[in-house]
C-alpha cells in the first residue's frame, strides 16, 4: 500500500520535539460528542494528527527561532521591519510593503479602497475571509474558475485556473467599470489547493489591462504555486522559483498575503503595492494605521517581522518544495493504489477527499464531509476540515441550504511538522473508514447554528434512522 511510492525525504533534521498522544477509541467518541461533532471545539490536546490547516500551524526553523531574538519592538522604524521589507521588495519586486496581523487583514485594509458598494470582484475562486470582505466592501463576489476544477477526477495540470472566457463574458455583460477588483488566488485553496499557471496569470492580467480593472493576487500559497508551474509548465523549467515569483507577480498591481502560509510562520500577513507612486501607498498605510498598528509593525511584534524575513526565503528554497509537495504526492499515490478520490493530481497544501464518493449513499444536506472528518477522528484521532454543503451554509435569501460543487474533507498538512509515519496513519485510518462507509445508512444534521459563518460554531448530531 503505497509504501512503494516515491517519499522525499526531509530536507532537515530535527531538533525540538512536541510530544502528542493519541487518546483510546473510547475516550474519542465521547470527546467529539462533548464536541457536537464539530471539530472546532476539540481541544488541541485531543487530536493526534492535526490536518485541520497548513496555515499558522508550521514548524519554524533553528534560524527563525535565533531571529525572533534580534527582534526590534520599537514603535516605528523598527530594524526588524527593514529586514522584513528587503525580504519583501527582493522577492516580489514590489515598490511597497507593508505587514498586517494575517492574510484577511491585509484584505480589510486593501479591498474597501478598491471596491464601493454595488460593484464586483471577480476570482478564480474566492477564499471565505476574501470573499467576505469584498461583500464587507458593499460588492459582490463571483468565482469564475476553470470548469475543469469541478470534476474531481479529471486530472489537468492547472485546475486553479481563472476561466478567461467566463471572465469577458462577465465583463461584457456588467461593464468594465462595475469590476472593482480581478482576483487571482494562487495556489486556488477552495479548488483544492490547485496551481495557476503563469500563462493564466498573463491572460488574465491582459484581460484587466485592456479594461482598466486592478488586479489583485490572494499570494498565500505563491512559493507552491512557483514550484508547481516550474514542474508543469514547459515554459519555465529553467527558470529559478524566485524568477517565477518575480514574473507571476509582475503582472499585477496589488498583492494581499497571509504569511501564516508558505512564509512558515505562526502569524503575519503582508500588503504589497507594485508601483510606489500609486495613490494606494497613502490610502492603504492610512487604514493600517486606523485597524492594525503603524505602517512599520502592522499589527505584529518586531520579532514576528524578523521570524517572516527569513521565512520567506526558507519557503521559496526548491529542495524544500519538492519535499513538501512530495508529502501531498506521497499521500495521494497511497490513496490512488486503494481507490480513495480526491481532487486529482494533488495540489500543494493538503489532499482533498472526495467524501460524496465515498459515501455515495448520503446527500449532501446530511454532510458526506462531516462523516468522513467524525470517522477519521473517532479511528485515529486525525482532525481535519469539510468544505463542502456544510460550509457553504444557507442561501441568504431563502433560508434552505446551499448544494457545494464539491464535498470535500481536506486534510491539510502543516510544513515541516509531520513525517512518513504520520502520514501511513492516516492512510490506515481511512482505509479503515472506506471499509465501512457502504454500512452508514444516513448522514449528520445541524441541531443548531449561529446566523453566519455557522461551519466554526454550529452544533450537529447523527441521524439516526
Ligand atoms: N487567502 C487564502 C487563499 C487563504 O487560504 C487564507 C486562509 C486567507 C486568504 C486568509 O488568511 O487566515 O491569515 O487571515 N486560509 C486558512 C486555511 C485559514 O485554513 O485555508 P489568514
Amino acid at each position: 500500500m503505497g509504501r512503494e511510492s516515491k517519499y522525499v525525504a526531509e530536507p532537515f533534521r530535527i531538533k525540538m520535539v512536541e510530544t502528542i498522544s493519541v487518546l483510546s477509541r473510547e475516550e474519542r467518541e465521547r470527546k467529539i460528542a462533548e464536541a457536537h461533532f464539530n471539530p472546532f471545539y476539540l481541544r488541541a490536546e485531543d487530536v493526534y494528527i492535526d490536518l485541520m490547516t497548513d496555515s499558522g500551524t508550521n514548524a519554524m526553523s533553528a534560524a527563525q527561532w535565533s531571529a525572533l531574538i534580534q527582534g526590534d519592538e520599537a514603535y516605528a522604524g523598527a530594524r526588524s521591519f527593514f529586514k522584513f521589507e528587503a525580504a519583501g521588495k527582493d522577492i516580489f519586486g514590489y515598490d511597497f510593503i507593508m505587514p498586517v496581523h494575517q492574510g484577511r487583514a491585509a484584505e480589510k485594509v486593501l479591498f474597501s479602497l478598491l471596491l464601493s458598494k454595488g460593484q464586483y470582484a471577480v476570482s478564480n475562486m474566492f477564499f471565505d475571509t476574501t470573499r467576505a470582505h469584498v461583500e464587507l466592501a458593499g460588492a459582490r463576489a463571483i468565482d469564475c474558475v476553470t470548469p475543469e476544477a469541478k470534476d474531481p477526477q479529471i486530472r489537468a495540470p492547472f485546475k486553479g485556473n481563472m476561466d478567461v472566457a467566463c471572465l469577458e463574458a462577465l465583463i461584457a455583460k456588467l461593464g468594465a467599470r462595475q469590476i472593482g477588483m480581478v482576483n487571482m488566488t494562487i495556489t486556488n485553496n477552495s479548488a483544492g489547493g490547485q496551481p495557476v499557471s503563469l500563462d493564466n496569470i498573463r491572460s488574465v492580467a491582459g484581460v484587466c489591462k485592456k479594461h482598466g480593472i486592478h488586479l489583485n493576487i490572494d499570494a498565500a500559497r505563491f512559493a507552491e504555486n512557483a514550484y508547481f508551474v516550474k514542474q508543469r509548465e514547459p515554459a519555465c523549467q529553467d527558470m529559478t522559483i524566485k524568477q517565477i515569483i518575480r514574473e507571476m507577480f509582475s503582472f499585477a498591481d496589488t498583492f494581499t498575503m497571509s504569511a501564516k502560509k508558505d512564509a512558515i510562520v505562526n502569524i503575519g500577513g503582508i500588503v504589497g503595492i507594485n508601483d510606489g507612486s500609486s495613490d494606494l501607498v497613502i490610502k492603504s498605510k492610512a487604514n493600517c494605521i486606523s485597524y492594525e498598528g503603524f505602517t512599520t509593525y502592522g499589527g505584529l511584534a518586531g520579532r514576528d517581522l524578523e521570524a517572516i524575513a527569513v521565512g520567506l526565503y526558507e519557503g521559496i528554497d526548491e529542495e524544500f518544495l519538492s519535499y513538501r509537495i512530495g508529502q501531498m504526492e506521497y499521500l495521494a499515490a497511497c490513496f490512488d493504489e486503494e481507490e480513495v478520490v480526491y481532487q486529482a493530481p494533488v495540489g500543494g497544501h493538503g489532499v482533498f477527499v472526495d467524501a460524496a464518493a465515498m459515501f455515495p449513499q448520503i446527500p449532501y444536506d446530511e454532510f458526506p464531509g462531516m462523516v468522513l472528518g467524525t470517522e477519521l477522528y473517532k479511528e485515529a484521532g486525525i482532525r481535519a476540515t469539510e468544505i463542502g454543503s456544510y460550509m457553504l451554509g444557507n442561501d441568504p435569501d431563502t433560508g434552505k441550504q446551499l448544494k457545494s460543487e464539491f464535498e470535500f474533507l481536506r486534510l491539510a498538512i502543516p510544513r515541516r511538522v509531520y513525517t512518513r509515519s504520520h502520514l501511513d496513519v492516516v492512510v490506515e485510518a481511512m482505509l479503515s473508514v472506506k471499509k465501512r462507509a457502504p454500512q452508514f445508512k444516513r448522514g449528520m444534521r445541524i441541531t443548531w447554528e449561529p446566523p453566519i459563518l455557522r461551519h466554526f460554531q454550529a452544533h450537529l448530531s447523527a441521524i439516526e434512522k
